[in-house]
């Protein structure tokens, strides 16, 4: 049996080892070529000390209180060299993937579906043929997807959930944009390289209640976590607001609606900005955020899209100031214009 461990660098990348039970996760790390901080591997020195942002374990009982402090360990610290989990868990490794002599890792995936939804975006299908080399990701995270032929690359969130050999992902497109082009050809067969999983945008366990905010194709990781959702069979509150630009932007809305039939404290909410749509909810997210579910204070507020969207109600929230019991973004940064060449 073994648990799998998501290790959190600080540079973004995540790296998942497997712990055997009653393994240390610094041996489990080390056994996978990643050497994890450590000096003395007694608990004594505290060199190897990280957050464990989930699951559960024992923390040992050979270290000492210089190494790791009873306050510490009651917020979540724990020493990798005593650790032993006895559940998947997430830790925060604060330093750099590179510091432990890891990286990036990078697979191979071939395109079985290219579905455009008019002008708006296009979902991508991909299957890993390795099923050893399947990614494993927590759900929210992205990938860098190599665009082919330009040696550039451009980074999505998966809306497929983890741990499968398909994968899927929302994509808008962009005018004369170097993926959205690329996409525009793309076909059946093409075959695509895939480097990650990154980022801190995932969801955590907890029961609370949960606010999903998506803007356009932000869409994407919250497709992913409600299908981890639903297959837990969770009984969190959850309401997502989604809200685009135009009517056309609005993709997807039907598996939201499969998501409603399957969870059953999930609602959700659609909003157009577009003044001369006949939508029912028109404006922006702001606009229609649930008051009663924020004023508990209790809520855990996830928000994903374009940055100018994601600042707008990270405004919302301080302006109101408005307690929340956690806050987690991804903003959808565009690269940087291509300069000309002279
Ligand atoms: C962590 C992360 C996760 C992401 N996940 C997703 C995802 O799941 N789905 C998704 O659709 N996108 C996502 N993005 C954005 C994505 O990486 C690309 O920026 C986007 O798809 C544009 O790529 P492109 O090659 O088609 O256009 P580019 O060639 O990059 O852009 C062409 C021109 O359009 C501008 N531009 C790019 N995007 C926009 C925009 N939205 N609005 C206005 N101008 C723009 C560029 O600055 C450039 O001038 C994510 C970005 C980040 C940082
Ligand atoms: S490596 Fe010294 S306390 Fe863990």
């Amino acid at each position: 049996m073994c648990y799998r461990i998501a290790l959190n660098f600080e540079d973004g990348i995540t790296r998942f080892v497997d712990c055997k039970k009653g393994e240390k996760v610094l041996d489990a790390a080390y056994r996978k070529k990643i050497n994890l901080p450590m000096d003395c591997s007694d608990g004594v020195c505290g060199t190897c000390k990280c957050r464990a942002e989930s699951g559960t374990y024992d923390l040992g009982d050979e270290y000492i209180d210089d190494a790791l402090t009873g306050d510490e360990a009651a917020e979540g610290l724990v020493l990798t060299c005593q650790m032993v989990p006895s559940s998947d868990c997430v830790l925060s490794v604060p330093t750099t993937s590179q510091a432990c002599k890891t990286g990036q890792q990078s697979f191979a995936a071939t395109v079985t579906r290219v579905q455009p939804h008019h002008d708006a975006a296009v979902v991508l299908e991909l299957a890993v043929e390795d099923t050893a080399a399947a990614p494993v990701f927590l759900p929210g995270q992205y990938v860098n997807i190599d665009v082919p032929g330009s040696g550039a690359h451009r980074c999505y969130s998966f809306s497929s959930p983890p741990g499968e050999n398909q994968l899927s992902f929302l994509i808008k497109k962009i005018a004369d944009g170097l993926m959205s082009n690329w996409l525009a050809g793309a076909k059946p067969g093409d075959q695509l390289t895939l480097t990650g999983p990154m980022g801190s945008f995932y969801l955590r366990e907890g029961d609370g209640p949960l606010l999903f905010l998506a803007g356009g194709t932000g869409l994407a990781p919250f497709l992913s976590m409600l299908e981890v959702l639903a297959r837990a069979g969770s009984q969190r509150q959850v309401h997502l607001i989604y809200g685009v630009t135009r009517d056309l932007d609005l993709v997807l809305v039907d598996q939201l609606a499969a998501y409603a039939d399957r969870l059953p404290n999930f609602t959700y909410d659609t909003v157009v900005a577009d003044a001369a749509s006949d939508h029912p909810r028109k404006g922006w997210v702001t606009q229609h955020m649930p008051e009663d579910m924020l004023a508990t204070g209790k809520v855990e507020v996830y928000l994903c899209g374009p940055p100018p969207m994601v600042d707008a109600v990270r405004r919302y929230l301080d302006e109101n100031a408005i307690q929340t019991a956690s806050f987690h973004y991804e903003k959808f940064t565009p690269n940087e214009p291509q300069k000309a060449v002279a």
